[in-house]
C-alpha cells in the first residue's frame, strides 16, 4: 500500500525488501530518445526485472534518472559497444532471447509461450531502425496484436507489454518457495 506521507525513495526501499526479481533481462538498442530509455528503466525495476542492457550509448544517471520515476538506482544497467557484444554475452551465459518485432517468422504474444529453462532477454528496438537483424537471427520473435489502424506501438510501450506477460506467465508456472535466509526463490 502506498503512503503519502513518504519520500518516493523511502516508498521504493520499503517495497524493495518484499521486491521478486525474476530471469528476465531487457535489452534495447541505442533509443533516439532518452524518455524511452528512461521508460523502460522504469518499467524493468516495476515488473521486477533483473537488468537492463542497452547497445550503444547511455546518457549519464543524471538525465535518466528522473525520466525513470528515480528508479535507476533499483535496476542493474550492462552496456555493450555493438549487436555482436551483446550477443557475445548472450551465448557466453546461455541467455534465450526474444524479440518483440513485427516480421516474417513472429508468432502472436497471445500463443507464445516463455521458456524458463534458461534466463531470458527481451529485446525490442530503435524507434526508427527496429532490432538488429544479427539479433532476430538469434531470437524467438514475437508480435504484439495491434488490431487499431496504428502498425506500430512505441518501444517502450512494446517492452511494458512484452514484460507483463512474461512475468504472467513465469508467475503461472513456476512456484515461489520461501528459503531459509528469507529471501523468495523459484522452484520448477
Ligand atoms: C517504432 S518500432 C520500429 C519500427 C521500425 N521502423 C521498423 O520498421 O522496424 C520500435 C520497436 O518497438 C517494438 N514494437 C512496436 N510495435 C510492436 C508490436 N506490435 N509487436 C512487437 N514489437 C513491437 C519493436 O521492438 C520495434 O523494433
Amino acid at each position: 500500500m502506498y503512503t503519502r506521507n513518504k519520500t518516493r525513495r523511502e516508498r521504493y526501499d520499503d517495497k524493495k525488501s518484499n521486491a521478486k526479481t525474476y530471469p528476465i533481462g531487457l535489452c534495447c538498442i541505442n533509443f533516439m530518445h532518452d524518455g524511452n530509455l528512461g521508460y523502460l528503466i522504469r518499467a524493468a525495476a516495476c515488473f521486477g526485472a533483473e537488468s537492463v542492457h542497452i547497445i550503444g550509448s547511455v546518457p549519464d544517471r543524471n538525465v535518466l534518472n528522473p525520466l525513470s520515476g528515480s528508479l535507476y538506482d533499483y535496476i542493474k544497467i550492462k552496456k555493450y559497444s555493438s549487436p555482436m557484444a551483446f550477443l557475445d554475452y548472450v551465448r557466453s551465459n546461455k541467455i534465450r532471447l526474444v524479440s518483440a518485432e513485427i516480421c516474417e517468422g513472429a508468432e502472436p504474444i497471445t500463443s507464445y509461450r516463455f521458456d524458463y529453462s534458461s534466463d531470458l532477454i527481451v529485446v525490442v528496438g530503435h524507434e526508427e531502425s527496429g532490432i538488429p537483424v544479427e539479433i532476430l537471427k538469434n531470437s524467438d520473435k514475437v508480435y504484439i496484436p495491434m488490431p487499431g489502424p496504428g502498425f506500430c506501438l512505441n518501444t517502450s510501450q512494446a517492452a511494458n507489454i512484452m514484460l507483463y506477460e512474461a512475468v504472467k506467465q513465469y508467475e503461472k508456472e513456476k512456484v515461489w518457495t520461501l528459503t531459509t535466509c528469507g529471501k523468495t526463490k523459484l522452484t520448477a
